[in-house]
This record gives C-alpha cells, sequence and structure tokens, in this order.
C-alpha cells in the first residue's frame, strides 16, 4: 500500500494545499494511506481535524513517502530527504524551478510536473492552469472592485443615479472569461480583446463587447493557446484599444503565450490616458507583465492609476483554489493506482509522457534538460 504525503508550503504567500480533505477520502478509498503535515491546509481553511475525520495520519512522513502531493516543487533540501523512486506531483515550470528539479533528479524521484498535462478533452479534468485562471480571473474583478472608488452596477437610488462601471478584460481565455462573468455578475459594462477569433461568440455570449483588433497570422497554436504577434498588429491593436482602454474604470490584463515572456501591451501612454481613480490588474505580471509599469508582488500609482501586479491570485481564494487543484491531482492519480493501492503509472500514456519531469535520476523533459543545461 503506497504511502501519500502533503506537506505544508513554504513558499511566503501560498495559502493553498494540494490536497483538500475531500481528495484524502478518496485516496484512502482507493487503497492508499495518506498522511498531511500539521497545519497544512489552515490557511486554505480545512483543518488538521477534517483530515484526520478523511482518514488522514498527521505529522511528516516525507521521508517514507511513496507520493508527496504540494503545490510548489519541493526544495532540494526536501527532496534530499526523499526515497530513490518517490513520486512527486506538484507544479514545476521546468524553466523556472531549474534547482528544485536537478535536486528531484538528485533524488532519484519520479517528478511530475500538473501544468504539463496536455490540452486534451481526457486531461480537462487534471488541468491546473485552467482550475487556477478561473480563480485567478474571479479574484482579479474582486481585487479591482474594492480597490475602485466606484460601485460596478448601476445604482438609481433617492441620491440619483449612478452610471456602471466600465470593466475592459484584455485576453479572453480561461481567466479572462472568467473575469468577464464576474465583472458582469457585478453589473459592470464589460468589453473585451483577444488575438484569438474563436473567443468572440465566448465573450458576446457573456454578455459583453468583444472589440475586434483582426486577427494576427496563426494566432492560435494547437490545443488553443496564443502565438506571439507581429510588431505591426501590436501598433494597430494598441491605436484601436487606446480609446476603449482610456474609458474604463478597470482593466484586467490577462495575455499570455505559453513559453514566452507576456506581451506588453498597455504602453505608458495608455496608462497615461486613463483617468485617475481607475485600477488595472496585471494577472501576467509573473511572465513579465502586460502593463508597462507594473510590478510583480506590488500595487504601483502611475499618475493616480493603481496598477495591482498580484503574482498569486489563487492564493487570494484559497479554500476553493485548493479544492480544484486538488480534483485535478486525483484525476491524475486515480490511473496510477493498481492492485493492493501500489503505484503503477503506465509509462506509454501520452499524459504520463507529458508531465514527467525527472526520471531515474534525470532531467527528462526537454524544456526543462535546457534550462539545466543553461543555468
Ligand atoms: N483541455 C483543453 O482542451 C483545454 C483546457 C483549457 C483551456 N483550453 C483552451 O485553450 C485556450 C487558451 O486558454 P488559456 O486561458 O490557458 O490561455 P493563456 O492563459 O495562455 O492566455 C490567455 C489569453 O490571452 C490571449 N492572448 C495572448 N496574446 C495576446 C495578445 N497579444 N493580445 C490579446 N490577447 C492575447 C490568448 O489568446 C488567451 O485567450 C482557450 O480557448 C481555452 O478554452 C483547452
Amino acid at each position: 500500500m503506497a504511502l501519500v504525503f502533503v506537506p505544508l508550503e513554504t513558499e511566503p504567500g501560498e495559502t493553498r494545499v494540494a490536497v483538500a480533505p475531500e481528495t484524502v477520502k478518496a485516496l484512502v478509498k482507493a487503497g492508499l494511506s495518506v498522511s498531511v503535515a500539521t497545519n497544512a491546509g489552515l490557511e486554505a481553511g480545512y483543518t488538521d481535524a477534517e483530515y484526520e475525520e478523511a482518514g488522514a495520519s498527521l505529522g511528516d512522513k516525507l521521508a517514507e513517502a511513496d507520493l508527496v502531493l504540494s503545490i510548489r516543487p519541493l526544495t532540494s533540501e526536501q527532496s534530499g530527504k526523499l526515497k530513490a523512486g518517490a513520486f512527486t506531483v506538484s507544479s514545476l515550470q521546468p524553466t523556472v524551478h531549474v534547482d528544485e528539479i536537478k535536486g528531484l533528479a538528485d533524488a532519484k524521484a519520479n517528478a511530475f510536473s500538473l501544468e504539463l498535462v496536455p490540452r486534451i478533452t481526457r486531461a480537462q479534468k487534471m488541468d491546473i492552469l485552467s482550475s487556477q485562471a478561473t480563480a485567478a480571473g474571479y479574484q482579479a474583478v474582486l481585487l479591482a472592485a474594492a480597490a475602485l472608488p466606484n460601485f460596478f452596477p448601476l445604482f438609481m437610488t433617492a441620491a440619483g443615479t449612478i452610471k456602471p462601471a466600465k470593466v475592459f478584460i484584455l485576453g479572453a481565455g480561461v481567466a479572462g472569461l472568467q473575469a468577464i462573468a464576474t465583472a458582469r455578475r457585478l453589473g459592470a459594462v464589460v468589453e473585451a480583446n483577444d488575438v484569438r477569433p474563436a473567443v468572440k461568440e465566448q465573450v458576446e455570449s457573456l454578455g459583453a463587447k468583444f472589440v475586434d483588433t483582426g486577427t494576427p497570422p496563426q494566432a492560435e497554436s494547437t490545443g488553443g493557446y496564443a502565438t506571439e504577434t507581429t510588431h505591426e498588429y501590436l501598433m494597430k491593436q494598441q491605436e484601436i484599444l487606446t480609446k476603449h482602454v482610456s474609458e474604463a474604470n478597470v482593466v484586467i490584463t490577462t495575455a499570455l503565450i505559453p513559453g514566452r515572456k507576456a506581451p506588453v501591451i498597455l504602453d505608458a501612454k495608455m496608462v497615461a490616458a486613463m483617468r485617475p481613480g481607475s485600477v488595472i490588474v496585471d494577472l501576467a505580471v509573473a511572465a513579465g507583465g502586460n502593463v508597462e509599469g507594473s510590478v510583480c508582488g506590488e500595487t504601483v500609482d502611475v499618475g493616480g492609476v493603481k496598477i495591482i501586479g498580484e503574482p498569486n491570485l489563487p492564493a487570494l481564494v484559497a479554500a476553493d483554489s485548493s479544492r480544484m487543484w486538488s480534483r485535478n491531482v486525483w484525476e491524475f492519480v486515480k490511473p496510477m493506482i493498481g492492485e493492493g493501492g501500489k503505484l503503477e503509472p503506465d509509462w506509454e500514456d501520452e499524459i504520463i509522457a507529458a508531465t514527467i519531469v525527472a526520471k531515474g535520476g534525470e532531467v527528462v523533459n526537454a524544456a526543462a534538460k535546457e534550462a539545466q543545461g543553461a543555468s
């Protein structure tokens, strides 16, 4: 029977936990034994008692674990304590966590990275990028609403009529669409833009207006992600967006290109054209940012415009973002569980092959290998 361990996340500001009590129940029912570090779920709102009730034991079982489930990669120090051949599942971001991946390879761990799950139908339930982007898009709107000196909805009161806030969403992927839906629920008037033409209909179905800036050549790669645009396209896009952005009370930017720095679309001139009191939330800040002047981890004031650069929005709504992550992890682990609660991944499976980063003492993911070479 394999032993699963859920550590306490140690990264500052990381309030999420990879496994919620309901997933402990599922793991135990599937024949695994589960140990959870004391207070591992506390910041996400899950108590030790709830984990025990679900069937987990409490305590540090890192050194004995067959499977370690975490949000952030294990530190090299933690990996040093692992048994050879232990499995780990977290988000490794091969080009970012170079030292941690080396630590996992040195420990001869089988290290999986959940954000590498391919975008195929069978893997949708395992997709942490989607689940966490949903949380981020939602939370971005709440931060903006709290920072804005205006109401979001139309108010018709004895003290007069107040016009609804105008919200502009740049990038209508998973986070952007959730931001549109949340801003609409709060009663704002919403506009959105994206390079992928397929999203126009989705934007409109949520009750927002699509601002069309045309489609750059090969706007979409396989898997539904955006590709990099040309300088000419950016110029045209900025020209069209300037008017919409300057009229908005809130701008939420979510434009990302996988594996690349995020495109800077809102330049300083566009920010300066916004009225004082307006709020920008740059969801792409950890990937370099969509907004000139945004700072990772800070809220900066540029001429009265607040630019919020919160890099970990899902951590601000940790109970539900953890619950979603936990379900993603469960769906990923479930097919690996064999007879007698043993872990037996099918190494030929497309999802397993795409997500394995270190195995048998080697870094095996191509991007991670390249990053190791470069460091
Ligand atoms: N399993 C699956 O099939 C699966 C799972 C999740 C998402 N998806 C699809 O993948 C697509 C992308 O999802 P995502 O949210 O992860 O994307 P993402 O986080 O990589 O990017 C966010 C959005 O920014 C847009 N963008 C990029 N560059 C831009 C620019 N210069 N200007 C304006 N917008 C720009 C992208 O088109 C995307 O819509 C969506 O259509 C989503 O439905 C598929």
